[in-house]
């Protein structure tokens, strides 16, 4: 893989994670990570006031307990570190629950509520779920089972780039049983905290009205730097 392939998906990396794209100092081992909250506007009228208020502070809460957590590690003793019990080990399981947690809410909460969703067929997302599914509406029903199948969870689309195609992966909590190596595409909150308000136990009309309103334009920009990874990976 050339220097500038492995400089492009450097950049990539950084801006979907809101990082400056054109930084090249590396960062210092010993500092913390930190990231900040971003705003999201949500229109859909398919979940009320109160759960996107709730699911917005949850989110707030997951950043600030990242921030927490990354700062600790900073200063921990790493020489008592083992598998059985210590603060070591409990920081570390911790900083992947909550990074995994932020990140994917900022992906589902970016990736909802366009309320003039709508997916062209000669579109890369459309052509790459088909091709890859064998049509779109088996990604669709995929997707759906995934949906139905997390514990308390997520489901997501994403390229892999072991398997170099789409596919779908059922999360359980926010770092449980997903695939390494899977760069995000469409994502979907299926903890009860996200539905159980508006919908009670019944999380499938949940998922089928989110479905409805996927913000396709946010996710063809996530294709367009999944393609780029896709070129690098063969390359
Ligand atoms: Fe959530």
């Amino acid at each position: 893989m050339s220097d500038i392939k492995n400089s492009e998906i450097a950049n990539i990396i950084k801006e979907s994670l809101g990082l400056d794209s054109q930084s090249s100092s590396p960062r210092a081992l010993d500092e913390s990570y930190v990231a900040q909250p971003k705003p999201f506007d949500l229109n859909t009228e398919f979940l009320s006031q109160k759960n996107k208020l709730a699911h917005k502070e949850l989110y707030d809460n997951y950043v600030s307990t990242f921030n927490k957590v990354s700062a600790e590690l900073d200063a921990v003793d790493k020489e008592s570190a083992n598998l059985n019990h210590s603060t070591f080990r409990s920081l570390k399981v911790d900083e992947a629950y909550n990074l995994n947690a932020l990140w994917l809410h900022e992906l589902y909460f970016a990736n909802i509520s366009d309320l003039r969703s709508e997916i062209a067929m000669d579109s890369i997302p459309y052509m790459r779920l088909e091709r890859d599914f064998g049509s779109f509406d088996a990604w669709q029903k995929d997707f759906i089972a995934c949906a139905l199948s997390a514990r308390n969870g997520w489901v997501v689309t994403g390229y892999h780039m072991y398997l170099q195609r789409y596919v779908n992966t059922v999360v359980d909590l926010h770092s449980l049983n997903h695939m390494f190596g899977i760069f995000p595409v469409v994502v979907m909150d299926v903890w009860e905290h996200a539905y159980y308000r508006d919908y009670l136990k019944d999380r499938k009309t949940y998922v089928f009205a989110m479905m409805k309103e996927l913000s396709w334009s946010v996710i063809a920009n996530r294709f367009a730097k999944a393609e780029k990874i896709n070129a690098a990976m063969r390359g």
